[in-house]
C-alpha cells in the first residue's frame, strides 16, 4: 500500500521553484540577478516546519517580549545534549548564543592570548580563519587531501602540535568536505589534546545531516577527560531552516562557562525570547517526520547530484558523508575565483570558490545542494552546457 502521508511529506521537501525562491526572502536567493540559480549560501529551499511557526506565532500572541531569564530553554537543551550527545550536562553547563559562530569567537578568547598557535582544518568553514584572525592568534593549518578521502591524518597532527599550540579547532560533521568522523578519528584527535593539555573547540552544528546511517559521535563524549577540555556547539539552522533565529547553544564544563560568561558579558545577551519560543518544538519528537523526511530528500538529491558529477567529464566528486554541501573539485585549469566568475557568466549559476575555505580548496567550488529535484536537473544542464564550451 503508497503511504499517502509520506508521500505528501516528501514533497514538502521537493517543492521548490526558481519563481517560488525569488518571491520569498533570504539573501540566498537575491545576492545575484534573478536568472543565477544561487547554491553559495548553506540555507535551504524548503518550507519551515508548521510546528515551528506554530511555536512563534504563539509567541508573539502570548507577547513573550519581555525580559526573561534563559534557564527553561537551557534545561531543555541539557536533557538534548545528554540525550543525544552523550554528554552529563546540566543547564549550568549550557550557554545559548547568537548562532554558532561567537562560539568561535568565546573558545579563541578562552583558550588563547594572541600569538598563541590554533591549528585549524584545511579546507575549513572560512569563518573559523576569520575568528582566528580577529583574535591575533596563529592559525596551524592541518591539510585535509581530498586524494586522501579528506581522512583526518592523526600523525600529521601529531607533527602540527608544538608548546605554543593552544586550541585544535574542528568541524564535524566537516563543511565544506563533507566527511563525518569516524571514532579513531576522533579518539585520535582527543588522546592528543589530553595528553598535551590543549582545549578542543568543536562545532557540530551539522550534527543531524549525515548519510548512509553513520553514526554521528560527539568528541567529548569519549571521555571524560577529553570533555574537562572541550567546548562543543550546535544549531538549528543547518537542520531546521531557520537561520534568521540566530540561536546556537555551546556546552561545556561549569568553570569554563563560567569563564565564556565573563569574557562576553555586555556583548552577547544569548538569544531573543521569540528563538527560544521555537526551542521546544525543534527538540520535540513530533518533528520526527520533519527530521527523516529532510534526510530521505536529501538522500535522493545527493544521490542524484552524485550521478550526474560522474557524468561531467574533468570533475572529481568526493561521496558525501554529512551536510548538504558537495565540494566538487574542477580539472579545468582554472583558479577556483576563475571558475566561481565562468558559472556566474556562463551558466547562470552562483557557487562559493572553494579557495575561500583555505589553500588545500583551490579548483573547487562549493555547492548548497539543499534544494529540489527540479531545480538540480536544472543546475546540472547548465553545469554541463557550461563545462562543454571549455
Ligand atoms: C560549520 C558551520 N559552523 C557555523 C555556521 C554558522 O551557523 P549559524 O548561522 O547557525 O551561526 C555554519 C553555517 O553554514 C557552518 O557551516
Amino acid at each position: 500500500m503508497v503511504d499517502v502521508t509520506c508521500m505528501i511529506r516528501d514533497e514538502f521537501f521537493d517543492s521548490a521553484t526558481v519563481e517560488g525562491m525569488l518571491a520569498a526572502p533570504g539573501v540566498k536567493w537575491h545576492r545575484y540577478p534573478p536568472d543565477v540559480i544561487p547554491l553559495w549560501l548553506a540555507d535551504v529551499d524548503f518550507p519551515i516546519a508548521p510546528e515551528i511557526k506554530r511555536a512563534l506565532i504563539n509567541a508573539v500572541q502570548d507577547e513573550d517580549l519581555f525580559y526573561s531569564d534563559d534557564t527553561k530553554t537551557r534545561e531543555l537543551l541539557a536533557e538534548k545534549v545528554r540525550r543525544k550527545n552523550g554528554l552529563d550536562v546540566k543547564a549550568e553547563n549550557i550557554m545559548i548564543t547568537q548562532g554558532v559562530l561567537p562560539a568561535m569567537w568565546l573558545a579563541l578568547q578562552y583558550a588563547c592570548k594572541p600569538g598563541d598557535e590554533v591549528i585549524v582544518t584545511d579546507p575549513m568553514y572560512y569563518p573559523f580563519y576569520t575568528a582566528v584572525d580577529v583574535t591575533h592568534t596563529k592559525p596551524v593549518r592541518w591539510p585535509l587531501e581530498m586524494e586522501e578521502g579528506y581522512r583526518f591524518d592523526i600523525e600529521r597532527l601529531k607533527e602540527l602540535v608544538t608548546r605554543r599550540t593552544k586550541l585544535i579547532f574542528v568541524c564535524n560533521p566537516h563543511n565544506p568536505c563533507g566527511r563525518v568522523m569516524t571514532r579513531e578519528e576522533l579518539k585520535g584527535i582527543a588522546d592528543i589534546a589530553v595528553d598535551r593539555r590543549i582545549m578542543v573547540m568543536v562545532d557540530e552544528l551539522w550534527e543531524e545531516i549525515v548519510f548512509d546511517g553513520r553514526e554521528h559521535i560527539t568528541l567529548a563524549s569519549l571521555s571524560p577527560e577529553i570533555e574537562d577540555l572541550t567546548i562543543t556547539s550546535w544549531g538549528f539552522s543547518k537542520a531546521y531552516g531557520v537561520a534568521g533565529l540566530q540561536l546556537g547553544y555551546l556546552s561545556a564544563p561549569k568553570d569554563v562557562v563560567d569563564d565564556l560568561r565573563k569574557i562576553s558579558r555586555g556583548v552577547l545577551r544569548g538569544a531573543s525570547t521569540l528563538a527560544r519560543a521555537a526551542v521546544p518544538a525543534m527538540l520535540s519528537k513530533d518533528l520526527g517526520w520533519y527530521r527523516e523526511g529532510l534526510m530521505r530528500h536529501l538522500h535522493m538529491i545527493r544521490d542524484l547530484c552524485e550521478r550526474r558529477f560522474k557524468e561531467l567529464p574533468g570533475v572529481t566528486c568526493p561521496k558525501l558523508e554529512g551536510t548538504y554541501l558537495m565540494f566538487p573539485k574542477f580539472n579545468y585549469g582554472m583558479s577556483s575565483s576563475q571558475l566561481h566568475k565562468y558559472m556566474l557568466e556562463e551558466a547562470k549559476l552562483a557557487f562559493s570558490p572553494g579557495s575561500e575555505f583555505g589553500y588545500k580548496g583551490e579548483g573547487h567550488l562549493r555547492m548548497c545542494i539543499a534544494t529540489s529535484t527540479a531545480i538540480i536537473n536544472e543546475v546540472f544542464e547548465r553545469m554541463e552546457r557550461a563545462l562543454s564550451k571549455l
